[in-house]
């Protein structure tokens, strides 16, 4: 059963008392609970912060559907999320995204078998003039070629 940490409760307590409105901390509780979950929120997740938060399921979820950048299946050590938006598309955005699942033989949104990688397809993340570029867990890496996202790629794995 998901439980956070002694500190990740502190953290959720925290941003409770931080705003007025409860429903203002739901955001960084669910970032802490999907940091502590393994990188993804479960239904139990979701479960667990609302009695910890004394706020309906139903509320927690709107959230948590609502925003990509929460992830609803579990995904691989390195989250690659590849911006295939209009600027990142028409510098090669798409043609990267397919390049690095080649890499790793995995699709689109599927963890690779060694539990390492999960490619995803994403809109624009705010970074249009470096296109192409990418998110891989909290790291933008822009002004990429096919080489050079894999070269830095796999020197974040060497990290990990
Ligand atoms: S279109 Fe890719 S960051 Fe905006």
């Amino acid at each position: 059963m998901f439980e956070l940490s002694e500190e990740g409760k502190q953290f959720v307590k925290k941003e409770l008392e931080r705003y007025e409105d409860r429903y203002s901390a739901i955001i960084p509780s669910l970032y802490r609970v999907q940091k502590e979950n393994g990188g993804w929120v479960s239904d139990e997740c979701v479960a667990y912060l609302s009695q910890l938060m004394d706020l309906p399921e139903a509320d927690i979820y709107e959230v948590f559907k609502f925003y990509t950048m929460f992830n609803q299946k579990p995904v691989g050590q390195l989250h690659v999320q590849v911006c295939t938006n209009i600027s990142c598309s028409m510098n090669g955005g798409r043609e990267l995204a397919d390049h690095i699942c080649k890499a790793y033989n995995v699709k689109s949104g599927e963890v690779s078998s060694d539990g390492k990688v999960t490619v995803s397809r994403v809109e624009c993340l705010g970074s249009c003039d470096t296109a192409p570029m990418m998110q891989v867990n909290d790291r933008y890496l822009e002004n990429l070629t096919p080489e050079s996202a894999l070269e830095q790629l796999k020197s974040l794995e060497s990290e990990l």
